[in-house]
């Protein structure tokens, strides 16, 4: 098979903010506790984190990780997780059917998060929870000094405020599944009320209303419509949550980038309308604050465990070649969607995996993840590719390449990664780049593999990882590459 793909320098889609590459802490199934937080571990620090996994978060590059849910956070009350910790309640999550024990809370975040390079995105209760009290928390994390709770801040050794900047308006609110769910309509309400508040106490902050929890919910998007008609002025950002899984046929799941196009330009176009009936110069951006390959069928929460192994799949190449397809699409649209977030980081549904009181694991999905956030940076441009399509059940036809190209001011680097979905052909590949200079190769790597199901494990942790090619060509403006079967590739200029 050929293919070709031309890149221009005229043709930039965005900048790209850097939060596009966030991540995700949930206190879900092992993520907190013996994940990121494990006192007992060999390489924890004074506070009780794992130095090992801090390592392995601080080679991926995530720039913000959000916390503390998920569905968690809809029955979470924050001031359980102040304060002394021996003076921390033990609760039921109502979430994951898990017990609680408050050890690690919003100050130990704060802390881990520096550690970890990293920034927060704190998503608000809004199942259970009210708008007063989610204006106590911000008040807690951001107020200087001089009122009840910023000087409770204080009081429990943190006389900096932590100064979160992004916040979510609950979680999912639209889900049976979430505690307290609700409708559109009164969501759309209390998001606004809460949205005010948060603004009053610090103008300073951005705020995420919860946009339909998939592409697949009955309520989409007409969820997205009511709340934003509702909330439009007093939010900046509308989440996304899409997740995948293989169910059967690889040519459908290869195509899941496609499918995440579709559902981020529906949502732009539902933004885009209510922005017209508003008569608003506001133009609504998008968060991904959830998106990943997640074996839901995995899922067994057994009643009432501390840090139980929930949803710790066991990613395949076929798995981390879908990441691949949807991380081109996640910043082939960075002129609106600003934040996004692989949920999750450490043990459920994550590209890090840690054995209690053991050692860490790479899964294979970490591989296209650490390579786009760590190269993929400045600005992105439209990859204009010429493949062949293939034909999908889900999806119709759908391209079977899909690419990313990003360009970097401020190092000189071009970054071009593509994803070739034929699964028995390999692709005679021309990359003209003409346009930005001469050129010359300084890395290419490749993912892919003989067994589409193989992955990592503690005993064969680099059995799938990208593979480093030869630098055999000349310095140039046009590329011939060969892309394998079913095969990621990262070319680095
Ligand atoms: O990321 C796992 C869960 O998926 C989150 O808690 C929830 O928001 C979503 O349904």
């Amino acid at each position: 098979k050929t293919a070709s793909c031309r890149v221009h320098r005229q043709q930039a889609i965005s900048e790209i903010d850097p939060r596009i590459y966030g991540s995700f802490i949930e206190h879900m199934g092992r993520a907190v506790y013996t994940g990121i937080y494990e006192p007992e571990h060999g390489t924890a620090d004074d506070q009780g984190f794992r130095e090992d996994v801090l390592q392995a978060i601080s080679d991926l590059n995530v720039p913000i990780v959000r916390y503390p849910g998920g569905n968690f956070v809809s029955g979470y009350d924050w001031k359980d997780g102040i304060g002394p910790k021996e003076q921390r309640p033990t609760r039921l999550d109502y979430a994951w059917f898990s017990i609680e024990t408050n050890q690690f809370g919003i100050n130990e975040f704060a802390d881990w998060a520096k550690k970890a390079g990293t920034s927060g995105m704190i998503a608000v209760n809004l199942g259970t929870g009210t708008p007063q009290e989610a204006g106590y928390l911000l008040e807690y994390c951001n107020i200087a000094q001089g009122t009840t709770w910023s000087d409770l801040r204080r009081e429990h050794g943190y006389e900096q405020p932590h100064n979160f900047k992004t916040w979510c308006l609950g979680n999912e609110m639209d889900g049976p599944w979430q505690t307290c769910a609700m409708s559109a309509e009164d969501y759309g309400k209390k998001a606004r009320e809460t949205a005010k508040i948060l603004k009053w106490v610090d103008p300073s902050i951005e705020l995420v209303a919860c946009g339909s929890s998939s592409r697949d919910m009955p309520t989409f998007p007409e969820w997205d419509r009511i709340v934003l008609e509702a909330c439009y002025d007093e939010v900046d950002y509308i989440s996304l949550h899409r997740y995948y899984e293989y169910e059967g046929s690889q040519t459908d799941f290869l195509a899941s980038f496609y499918d995440l196009n579709e559902f981020i330009t529906t949502v732009k176009a539902t933004a885009d309308y209510v922005r017209a009936v508003k008569r608003s110069d506001k133009v609504m951006m998008l968060s991904l604050d959830e998106w990943n390959v997640w074996y839901r069928q995995n899922m067994d929460c057994k009643r009432w465990e501390w840090a139980p192994s929930i949803a710790e799949d066991e990613y395949t190449l076929l798995d981390a070649l879908v990441v691949g397809g949807l991380l081109t699409t996640i910043v082939n649209n960075a002129d609106r969607v600003k934040m996004a977030c692989l949920a999750q980081l450490v043990n459920a549904l994550a590209p890090i995996h840690t054995a209690p009181n053991g050692a860490v694991l790479k899964h294979t999905t970490y591989y296209p993840f650490q390579q786009v956030s760590n190269f993929a940076r400045g600005v992105a441009y439209r990859s204009q590719l010429t493949c062949e399509q293939v034909t999908t059940k889900n999806l119709g036809s759908v391209p079977a390449l899909t690419a990313l190209t990003t360009f970097d001011d401020s190092t000189g680097e071009l970054a071009h990664f593509v994803l070739n979905t034929h699964q028995d052909d390999s692709v005679d590949y021309q990359l003209n780049l003409e346009s930005f200079g001469r050129l010359q190769l300084i890395d290419h790597q490749v993912l892919a593999g003989d067994d589409p199901f193989a992955g990592n494990t503690f005993e064969h942790p680099d059995n799938i990882c990208p593979t480093q090619k030869p630098i055999d060509v000349q310095p140039g403006e046009q590329f011939a590459f060969e892309l394998p079967a079913a095969s990621w590739t990262l070319l680095r200029f």
